[in-house]
C-alpha cells in the first residue's frame, strides 16, 4: 500500500464565484498560495481537482488515467463543442475520429491554406483602404470565415458570410456566458448545425461536390469503426469544429496587432525579416495572452500521483493559461519575450495554449498548425504589407472574460498597402 497525503483543499461549500472573479488567474493564484501544482476545490456544486504545470499536464494527458466522457458542462456542449464531437470521445473511437481531422492537416493542405489566407488578406486590405476606420476583430472574423469555408470546401454565398461569421463567433464568444449571451450562442449553433447538416446530405446525394481532401469531403465520407458513415448531425458538428475555431483565430490576430503596438522594439527585430524570430513571436503571442483557460476531464480509474488520491469520476481541470505562465517553466513569465522560444526545451507539456501531449493519441488541438500558419500570414501583413494608425482607444483586455479580446477590438485608421 503506498502512503497518501491529503490534497491541499480550498475550504468552503462552492468556489464558482471566486473562479468567475479571478478568471485566468484563479488556479495560478491557488497553486502559489498552496505551494502545490494540484489542489481540490468545489465548482458548480461538485468536487473538482485543479492542476497545472508540466508534470501535471503529462498526467492529465495520460489516457489511462483520464477520460473526456461526461467532463465538459452541458452549456459548453450546447455552444462551443456540439454533441457527439471528437472532444468528448475516448479510446479507439477518439483516435479514429482524430485521424479524420489530422488527415486534412497535411503539408499540401497547409500550403493551400496559406495561399487562400494571403489572397483573402489582399482582398480585405483593398476594402480597408476605402474605409475611414476598421475594427480589426470584426474584420478578421469575417475574413477568417471566408478562409475557413474556402479551405474546408464549404460552399457559402457572399450574402451569407456576415450571418455565418456572427453565428460562428457567437459559439465561442458565448462559451463561458450565462443568460442571454448563452442563448445567443445556442441559437447560433442550432442554425449552423442545421445548415451544415443539409450541406452534408447534398454532398452525399451528389448535389454538392467539394474537392477531395477538404474537410467537407473527408468528413462527409468518413466511416466510423463499424464501417458506417457518420450521421449528418455529427458530421456537421465536426465540420463546424473546423470553421468555428478558424474564425476564433481572429482573437490571436488582434493580439498580434496589440503586441506590435505595445512592443515597438519587437517590431524592429521582426523587421529584419528573420523568419525564425517571426515564428518565436507567434509562439510568444500564443503563450502570453489569455485565450483558452483550461481543459476538463474525469478521472478514468483510481490512481495516486505525488501521494495524492485521484478518485474515479472526479472532475479535473488542467490550467492551460497557468502552465504557460508557470514560473517553474518560464523565466519572468509575465514579460512578453519572444526570444525565450530560442531556448525552450520543446516539451509537449510545458507550452500548451492549445492543449498538450500527442495529436493522434490525445486531445491536443487538431488545428494548431493551421493556427500558426494563419498567424504568420497575419503577422506578415500587419508588419510588412500595410501601414495603419492606431488612434487612442481602450486596448486593455480582461483577465476574467473568456475568451478575452482587447476591449476596443483594435481600431485602426488610414490603412495603406505598402507592398
Ligand atoms: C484559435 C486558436 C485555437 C485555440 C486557442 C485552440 C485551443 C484548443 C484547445 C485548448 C483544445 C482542447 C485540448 C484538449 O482537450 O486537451 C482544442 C481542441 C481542438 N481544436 Fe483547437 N484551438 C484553436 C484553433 C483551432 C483550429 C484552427 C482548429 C481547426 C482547424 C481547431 C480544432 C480543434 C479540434 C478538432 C479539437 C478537438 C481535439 C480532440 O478532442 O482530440 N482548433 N483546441
Amino acid at each position: 500500500m503506498s502512503n497518501t497525503n491529503q490534497m491541499p483543499q480550498e475550504k468552503g461549500i462552492d468556489h464558482t464565484l471566486s473562479f468567475m472573479r479571478e478568471g485566468y488567474l484563479y488556479m495560478l493564484n491557488r497553486r502559489k498560495s498552496f505551494n502545490s501544482d494540484v489542489f481540490e476545490t468545489r465548482l458548480l456544486g461538485q468536487k473538482a481537482i485543479c492542476m497545472g504545470g508540466k508534470e501535471a499536464a503529462e498526467v492529465f494527458y495520460d489516457s489511462e488515467k483520464f477520460q473526456r466522457k461526461d467532463a465538459a458542462p452541458n452549456r459548453v456542449m450546447q455552444t462551443l463543442f456540439g454533441k457527439n464531437g471528437v472532444q468528448a470521445l475516448d479510446g479507439q473511437a477518439h483516435s479514429h475520429r482524430k485521424e479524420m481531422f489530422m488527415s486534412i492537416m497535411s503539408p499540401e493542405g497547409l500550403k493551400k491554406l496559406t495561399n487562400i489566407t494571403k489572397k483573402q488578406w489582399e482582398i480585405a486590405v483593398g476594402k480597408w483602404e476605402q474605409m475611414d476606420a476598421v475594427i480589426l476583430y470584426d474584420e478578421a472574423k469575417e475574413m477568417m470565415c471566408k478562409i475557413a469555408c474556402q479551405w474546408a470546401g464549404v460552399p457559402v454565398q457572399e450574402d451569407e458570410v456576415q450571418r455565418l461569421t456572427k453565428d460562428l463567433g457567437a459559439m465561442f464568444e458565448s462559451a463561458a456566458a450565462i443568460g442571454p449571451a448563452h442563448w445567443l450562442g445556442r441559437k447560433a449553433r442550432n442554425r449552423v448545425e442545421k445548415w451544415m447538416g443539409e450541406i452534408i446530405e447534398k454532398v452525399r446525394d451528389g448535389k454538392v461536390n467539394p474537392t477531395e481532401n477538404t474537410a467537407l469531403h473527408r468528413f462527409s465520407w468518413h466511416r466510423d469503426l463499424q464501417g458506417n458513415l457518420l450521421d449528418a448531425e455529427t458530421a456537421a458538428v465536426e465540420v463546424i469544429n473546423i470553421l468555428r475555431p478558424m474564425v476564433a483565430i481572429a482573437i490571436f490576430i488582434n493580439f498580434i496587432a496589440l503586441a506590435l503596438h505595445h512592443y515597438p522594439e519587437e517590431r524592429k527585430k521582426l523587421e529584419t525579416g528573420d523568419e525564425k524570430y517571426a515564428q518565436m513571436f507567434v509562439q510568444e503571442v500564443r503563450r502570453y495572452y489569455p485565450f483558452f483557460p483550461f481543459v476538463v476531464a474525469r478521472v478514468k480509474k483510481y490512481f495516486i500521483w505525488n501521494g495524492y488520491k485521484f478518485e474515479e469520476g472526479t472532475l479535473t481541470l488542467l490550467d492551460l493559461y497557468g502552465t504557460n505562465h508557470d514560473p517553474e517553466i518560464w523565466e519572468n513569465p509575465d514579460m512578453f519575450n519572444p526570444g525565450r522560444f530560442g531556448i525552450w526545451e520543446g516539451s509537449p507539456f510545458s507550452f500548451i495554449p492549445q492543449g498538450g501531449g500527442d495529436y493522434f493519441l490525445g486531445h491536443r488541438c487538431a488545428g494548431e498548425w493551421v493556427t500558426m500558419e494563419v498567424m504568420k500570414v497575419g503577422l506578415d501583413y500587419l508588419l510588412n504589407r500595410i501601414e495603419y494608425e492606431v488612434p487612442d482607444q481602450d486596448l486593455s483586455f480582461s483577465m476574467v472574460n473568456m475568451p478575452s479580446i482587447p476591449r476596443s477590438k483594435f481600431l485602426i485608421k488610414e490603412i495603406k498597402k505598402t507592398m
